[in-house]
């Protein structure tokens, strides 16, 4: 029997499904949302807010289902159903603001995890309205998270397989041991301009500070030698791994080239989505001459 993963994968290169994801993600990143945007992808608690927000619509539906197929309460289902419905709206809007900045893999599974959802809201209120006569409200409700499920079981594919949402930077010290790595010289680290080094085999952007700022170094910065002081944080981007060193610095963070996440230098903190999780953030000093940097919590896997 061929592996219904497989059937996933071509979803993930069905490049016809562009058509459709490229206007909704133009239509999402549109929405005038100002802050809100940062709080819908879960800046604030340092991990996705979506995955939370979903728990009311399944627990309620799945709740609502156990008691049609046990011949319940009708008014306890109802409501319910109906409470489902109210938490659909906010989860959905989360989650559209976390698939506007994905990769193009991740928005073809994207638009079908969130037509199946679409589709599912539109047979809950029907099996809403349809509960003054049960047995089709119950049967439309059944129906509801039957699509639903699938639905969740491509967002699981979504996040477990294709690591949309998950912390792209979180084994980085498992990846270094507790010591100093050679990265440079002083004069390789002019001002303001982010430097891609590699630590073992980590990624590593150092960026010092303008001339003006020299002295101020603290958290994990502190090369003040030669200039500014030096930051120094893992490349890859705790959203999706892109590259750091490609990005603008400004205001004393660096800003991701390829969705926009910004990271304090001094210590990582992640000041903007998408990103939810902060970049890890190196100590740095000069040595006999060359550059070294550190990562405090290194912890090299066994
Ligand atoms: S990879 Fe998406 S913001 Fe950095």
């Amino acid at each position: 029997m061929r592996n219904p993963l497989t059937k996933i994968e071509e979803l993930e290169r069905a490049e016809a499904l562009d058509r459709f994801t490229e206007p909704l993600r133009a239509a999402v990143r549109a929405l005038p949302l100002g802050p809100v945007r940062d709080v819908l992808h879960g800046t604030w608690q340092g991990h996705a807010l979506h995955p939370t927000l979903v728990q009311i619509p399944v627990g309620t539906w799945t709740s609502a289902a156990l008691l049609d197929l046990r011949g319940g309460n009708d008014r306890a289902a109802r409501a319910l159903v109906a409470v489902g419905l109210a938490a659909a709206a906010p989860a959905a809007l989360s989650g559209a603001v976390d698939y506007a900045e994905q990769l193009p893999e991740h928005q073809r599974v994207g638009v079908v995890h969130a037509a199946a959802n679409v589709t599912a809201v539109a047979l809950y209120t029907a099996s809403f309205v349809a509960r003054r006569r049960p047995g089709r409200g119950r049967l439309l409700g059944l129906a509801g998270l039957t699509v639903a499920s699938a639905g969740g079981f491509l967002g699981g594919h979504l996040a477990f397989r294709q690591g949309a949402g998950v912390n792209h930077a979180d084994a980085v010290p498992h990846l270094l041991d507790p010591e100093w790595y050679a990265v440079g010289v002083p004069a390789d680290f002019p001002a303001g301009e982010p430097v891609r080094r590699m630590a073992g085999e980590v990624p590593v952007v150092l960026v010092r500070d303008a001339a003006a700022d020299a002295g101020n170094g603290n958290g994990a910065g502190g090369a003040a030698a030669g200039g500014g002081a030096l930051h120094a944080l893992a490349d890859r981007c705790a959203h999706l791994a892109g590259p750091l060193s490609g990005g603008e610095v400004d205001d004393g963070c660096v800003t991701c080239p390829w969705h926009g996440s910004a990271f304090r230098l001094t210590d990582g903190a992640c000041v903007s989505g998408p990103a939810t999780a902060p970049q890890p953030a190196f100590e740095v000093r000069e040595e006999s001459g060359r550059v070294e940097v550190r990562l405090p919590a290194a912890e090299a896997a066994p």
